[in-house]
C-alpha cells in the first residue's frame, strides 16, 4: 500500500512528466523542420511494437547483436575482476544482458538502470530466479541524467553496457558527451561495451526500417497515437504516412511522418499547420565505421581495446577502457 503522500508524490510526478511532454511536443512542433522526441515512441504500445520490430526479417541489428554477444560473451568478460559490478544503460528487458550474466564471476552485481518501472521489475524478477546469486541493483530513471552509482560499488570494477546501438539516436556531439558522463560514472578504470551498427550499402540500411508488414510505420505512427491518448486527441492518423530513408551525407537513417494534406491541428492552445509532403522527423539512427567510432570513443575520454563483429560486418560490440 502507497501512503498519502506517497500518492501524491506519484500524482505530482506523473503531472511533472505530462507537462514535460507537452512542452516538448509543442516545442518540436514549432521548429522549420517539424520534429517530435524519438523518446516519446516508447509507451506500452510503442514498446511492444519495437520489439516486434527486433524479430523482423529486415530488422538485423538484435539478432546479429545477440549472435555476437552469444559468441564472444566468454571473451568479453575474461580477465574481470571476481566483484565486477555490470551497469546496463537502458536495461529494458534485460535479455541480451543474460550472455553477459553467464560469465561473471560468482561475486559479481548487476544494476539495471531503465526508466520503466514495469519493466525493471519484470527483467529483476527473471534474472533473479536465473541467477539465484547475483546481487541485483536496480535504478528507476534516466540513464543520461544518472550522477552516482551505488555507494558500496566505490571500489569495484565496473563494466557499463550499452546494446543495441542505442547511442545512434544521438547526433555525434551529443553521443559524445554520453561517453563523457558514461566514463565519470564508471570512473577512471570503468570499462563499457557498446554495441554499434555498421554503415553498409543503403539498401541494407533502408529496408530494416520499411519493413514488409509495417511494423516500422506503425511504430512510427504511434507516436502521434501517443500524443492522441497522453495530451489530447489531435491527429488524423490516416492523414500521415511514414518515411525512412539514409541520410548519406550525415551517415545516419532518418524517419519522418510525412503528411498526406494540407491540414491544422491545435495542441494546448497552440496552433500549427502543415502542407502535404511537409514531414514530421522523429528520429535519427546514426551507423559508423568502426574507425569513426572508435575516434569518437578517443574524443570522448576512452581509449578503444577490442571490437567484435559478425561475419558480414553489420554490427559491432566494442569494448572501450
Ligand atoms: C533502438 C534506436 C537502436 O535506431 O534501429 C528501430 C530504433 N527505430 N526501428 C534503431 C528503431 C525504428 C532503434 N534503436
Amino acid at each position: 500500500m502507497l501512503s498519502n503522500s506517497q500518492t501524491k508524490r506519484l500524482r505530482a510526478d506523473a503531472t511533472g512528466q505530462r507537462d514535460a511532454f507537452v512542452r516538448a511536443v509543442v516545442d518540436g512542433l514549432s521548429r522549420p523542420q517539424k520534429s517530435l522526441p524519438c523518446r516519446y515512441f516508447y509507451d506500452a504500445r510503442g514498446s511492444a511494437l519495437f520489439e516486434k520490430i527486433t524479430e523482423l526479417a529486415e530488422y538485423y541489428p538484435t539478432r546479429t547483436e545477440t549472435g555476437i554477444l552469444t559468441t564472444y560473451a566468454r571473451e568479453m568478460m575474461d580477465g574481470t575482476s571476481s566483484d565486477s559490478v555490470l551497469v546496463e544503460f537502458g536495461s529494458g528487458s534485460s535479455r541480451k544482458t543474460e550472455l553477459l550474466l553467464r560469465e561473471l564471476p560468482d561475486h559479481a552485481a548487476y544494476v539495471p538502470i531503465d526508466v520503466s518501472t514495469d519493466a525493471l521489475a519484470a527483467a529483476t524478477a527473471r534474472i533473479a530466479r536465473r541467477f539465484p546469486r547475483l546481487d541485483i541493483r536496480p535504478m528507476l530513471g534516466d540513464f543520461s541524467e544518472l550522477s552516482r552509482l551505488p555507494n558500496d560499488f566505490k571500489t569495484r570494477q565496473k563494466i557499463g553496457f550499452f546494446p543495441g546501438s542505442t547511442i545512434g539516436n544521438l547526433a555525434p556531439a551529443e553521443a559524445s558527451r554520453l561517453l563523457l558522463r558514461f566514463k565519470s560514472l564508471l570512473s577512471a578504470e570503468g570499462r563499457l561495451l557498446i554495441g554499434i551498427d555498421l554503415k553498409k550499402d543503403k539498401a541494407t540500411l533502408e529496408s530494416a526500417y520499411n519493413d514488409s508488414l509495417g511494423v516500422t510505420a506503425d511504430f512510427n505512427l504511434n507516436l502521434l497515437a501517443h500524443i492522441n491518448r497522453e495530451i489530447e486527441p489531435v491527429f488524423d492518423l490516416e492523414s500521415f504516412r511514414h518515411a525512412a530513408h539514409y541520410n548519406a551525407r550525415e551517415g545516419r537513417i532518418e524517419m519522418h511522418l510525412v503528411s498526406r494534406r494540407d491540414q491544422r491541428f491545435e495542441i494546448s492552445g497552440h496552433r500549427f499547420t502543415m502542407r502535404a509532403g511537409e514531414s514530421i522527423h522523429t528520429e535519427n539512427s546514426y551507423k559508423y565505421s568502426v574507425e569513426q567510432f572508435q575516434t569518437l570513443a578517443r574524443c570522448s575520454g576512452w581509449t578503444p581495446v577490442r571490437v567484435w563483429e559478425d561475419s558480414e560486418a553489420l554490427f559491432s560490440v566494442h569494448e572501450l577502457a
